[in-house]
């Protein structure tokens, strides 16, 4: 099995333990569509396409878990450690990558590494495109107009 589907496995189980059936299937939606749009730019950038995918499936399973996003990136980064840790699919490096991209990623309005910027540009494409017919936030205004631009869609 790829360690991203050995991943994927291990956070679906998770989810499975959501009593709220409709933020369950919000959370499968997310985390599975930002985990695509990460993958997708990460191979944009010359980064790495598999450790993105990886980020995305963990970045928001902290909030979903507590119900809460009081802190939830940075829990979240805490969270994401312990797993990979346990699950012993990345090398300490890799992890330190991933868990560091999650502790960023609610920052939107700053820059920070490449790799930090792809996992908070695939949360933008997901909470933009998910449903085109939902405003878009201001905080995520300016990052979806220069990923439009990037990707060659019309704003
Ligand atoms: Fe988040
Ligand atoms: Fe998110």
């Amino acid at each position: 099995m790829s360690r991203l589907k050995e991943l994927r496995k291990y956070i679906d189980d998770q989810l499975s333990k959501m009593q709220d059936k409709d933020e369950q299937r919000s959370a499968i939606v997310h985390l599975y569509g930002v985990s695509l749009a990460a993958t997708m730019i990460a191979k944009r950038r010359g980064l790495d396409p598999e450790l993105a995918s990886m980020a995305g499936m963990l970045h928001d399973l902290y909030a979903y878990m507590n119900a809460s996003y009081d802190d939830h990136a940075h829990r979240g980064a805490d969270l994401a450690r312990d797993i990979l840790s346990k699950l012993k699919l990345t090398d300490d490096n890799e992890t330190e990558l991933i868990c560091c991209a999650i502790y960023h990623h609610d920052d939107k309005l700053v820059t920070d590494s490449d790799f930090d910027e792809v996992l908070k540009d695939a949360d933008v494409i997901s909470h933009c495109m998910n449903d085109i017919s939902k405003p878009i936030k201001e905080k995520e205004q300016a990052r979806f107009e220069k990923l439009c631009e990037e990707f060659q869609m019309l704003y």
